[in-house]
């Protein structure tokens, strides 16, 4: 990862928080590189969890409570949550029943919670899309009728995945005329993740504009969104070197000492072709053309084709761009394949090594 890119999306994320007026805190389940966390603190002060390792790593790296929503909570966990919550969100009626009454009475003021969904989305891609027809995430306006139960202060919605400002101003359309009764019951309202307001074409002053406005239609609630690809987007890359050249029926395929599988899921998962620098992202005839081979033995830990200007030969290195955000937090071990090593690439153009995996952290998951 690089410093350098890494800070200027937190100078735009922390601008757009200023000028709107809105909180926005970083959702640990796309980033979670705690060892750059004095970088992020200094842009902003808050995060999400969605699970106890997320909230304890929230309360001691980020030095903040978490703002945290979980799917369902277990009665195992939920005292842990207690500790180290600034706000618990329920996904479900049943589950803030359960549970509030440990709420209520706990030593501190925890802010309440409950995730609605809007069913409508503008993800296209069901794997993405927490509004798909059933879906098990959030309470639709049917089941909450007309009031909330009391103990709610806060709403909490997530409908967007790598999406712009409009169609989060969709969104909100739909939130308020399904939702928007409720609004002056609660105190806070949570847009959730999904907006890349650091990607290229993002229009930052339409969004400004757009919260802004919501603002002012309701100047009692505090704005949060949790974005967090929109943190980590574009700043790092996934370094891997050519090990073999393997060709069966004119297809050839570089063996790299990464996998798809177990590092970049998300490419098979999705699905989408990663971009490597330097090459054609799709082929072009006449130049020498490959698959790229993962290290693990699943039959389809392999994305293809790109195409180079030279012929690819063993100890080459492949860079795959914008591998930071959920790259890292989604990696296996299968096969044993060993995580990557991460590191920073500072100010001061100095590599820190920030982790290095070994034989005991294969051996300590497997029990
Ligand atoms: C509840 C919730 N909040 C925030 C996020 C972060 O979304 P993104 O990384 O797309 O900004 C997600 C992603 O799945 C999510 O489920």
């Amino acid at each position: 990862m690089e410093e350098r890119l890494l800070r200027n999306n937190l100078q735009l994320i922390k601008s757009v928080k200023d000028r709107a007026g809105v909180n926005i805190i970083l959702a640990f389940k796309a980033f979670a590189l705690w060892k750059s966390f004095p970088i992020i603190r200094e842009y902003i002060d808050e995060s999400t969890a969605s699970s106890v390792n997320e909230a304890r790593l929230a309360y001691e790296e980020m030095g903040s409570p978490a703002h945290t929503y979980a799917p369902s909570y277990s009665d195992a966990d939920f005292p842990t949550f207690l500790e180290y919550s600034s706000h618990i969100t329920f996904n479900s009626l049943s589950q803030f029943e359960r549970f509030y009454p440990q709420i209520l009475t706990y030593g501190k003021k925890i802010q309440c919670g409950l995730r609605i969904n809007p069913e409508f989305s503008v993800v296209k891609t069901d794997l993405y899309n927490p509004s798909a027809p059933g879906s098990r995430l959030g309470v639709t306006h049917k089941l909450i009728g007309e009031k909330l139960p009391k103990g709610v202060t806060g709403l909490h919605l997530h409908n967007l995945c790598e999406n712009n400002s409009y169609d989060l101003e969709k969104t909100l359309e739909v939130v308020e005329k399904k939702f928007g009764h409720l609004f002056d019951d609660i105190h806070w309202l949570n847009l959730g993740g999904g907006h890349l307001m650091t990607e290229e074409d993002y229009d930052i002053e339409h969004l400004i504009a757009l919260l802004k406005a919501l603002k002012e239609r309701y100047p009692h609630l505090e704005i949060i969104m949790e974005p967090g690809s929109a943190f980590a987007w574009q700043t790092g890359v996934l370094v891997a070197t050519v090990n073999d050249i393997v060709e069966n029926n004119n297809v050839k395929t570089a063996m790299l000492d990464v996998s798809f599988a177990c590092h970049m899921p998300d490419c098979l998962e999705m699905p989408y072709k990663p971009r490597i620098r330097g090459a054609y992202q799709d082929p072009v005839a006449g130049k020498p053309t490959y698959r790229m081979g993962g290290s693990s033995c699943l039959s389809g830990d392999f994305m293809g084709d790109w195409s180079f200007d030279e012929p690819l030969k063993v100890g080459d290195r492949i860079v795959f761009e914008d591998m930071i955000h959920y790259t890292i937090v989604k990696t296996t071990m299968f096969n044993g394949v060993s995580h990557p090593s991460i590191g920073l690439w500072s100010m001061d153009n100095e590599f820190e090594l920030y982790r290095q995996f070994d034989y005991a952290d294969y051996k300590n998951r497997m029990s």
